[in-house]
């Protein structure tokens, strides 16, 4: 037996951040399935490969290492966005969902976070959390962090992409971003991460009585 915990929701919610810190209060293997979206993309990218051919992309797919994903090579902003367009492609999805469910069975548990990882990934899951926040407050987010380390930023454009980013993730075909029914709904607009975190940690705690 292992102990999955999933945690879905919309580009720049803060699952990364919270996930990684959940992974590490409970000793359990984080996996960020973005990354793995991503890295198909830049894969296609690097080749000069098209990012719509369904049958080359899913060849890229299942050949990749989810151990070689590197977090600060994939997070460019045009890696994001060609993987959401890799992301609608079924025969890709159900390629990194192989990979994906193979990753969730490592002892003594699991992070995935995601868009689907509730729904459709590890639909069994004791713990399942979406995270989210307003379109305006995860746009800020980002726009703050992006100056933090020292680039410019245009609030404007980011806050577009935002919106243009959930109307992809929300509105296609295969697994489209949705809350589980069971799953608990975490809205850190007016939250802090601490607060969140804190959150997730009660839901978990209780889960894990119960296992
Ligand atoms: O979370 P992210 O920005 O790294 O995700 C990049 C893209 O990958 C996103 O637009 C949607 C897609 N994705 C997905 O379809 N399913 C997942 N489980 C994770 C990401």
């Amino acid at each position: 037996m292992t102990f999955t915990i999933a945690i879905d929701g919309p580009a720049a919610a803060g699952k990364g951040t919270l996930s990684r810190r959940i992974a590490e209060t409970y000793g359990f293997h984080h996996l960020d399935t973005g990354l793995t979206y991503r890295a198909t993309a830049k894969a296609l990218l690097d080749a000069n490969l098209p990012l719509d051919d369904e049958a080359v992309a899913e060849k890229v797919a299942l050949e990749l290492d989810l151990m070689g994903l590197d977090r600060a090579v994939l997070s460019r902003h045009e890696i994001g966005e060609a993987a959401s367009k890799v992301a609608v492609m079924p025969a890709v999805r159900r390629a990194l969902v192989e990979a994906q469910r193979k990753f969730a069975t490592k002892q003594p548990g699991t992070v995935l976070d995601g868009r689907d990882i509730g729904t459709v990934v590890c639909p069994a899951a004791p713990v399942k959390i979406y995270v989210t926040a307003s379109a305006e407050v995860r746009a800020r987010r980002r726009y703050d962090e992006i100056l933090a380390n020292g680039t410019a930023a245009d609030y404007d454009a980011i806050f577009d992409d935002v919106k243009k980013r959930d109307e992809r993730d929300m509105g296609r075909a295969d697994s489209p971003l949705k809350p589980a029914e069971d799953a608990h709904l975490l809205d850190t607009t007016e939250m802090s991460i601490e607060a969140a975190f804190k959150a997730a940690k009660t839901i978990i705690d209780a889960a894990l009585q119960k296992n």
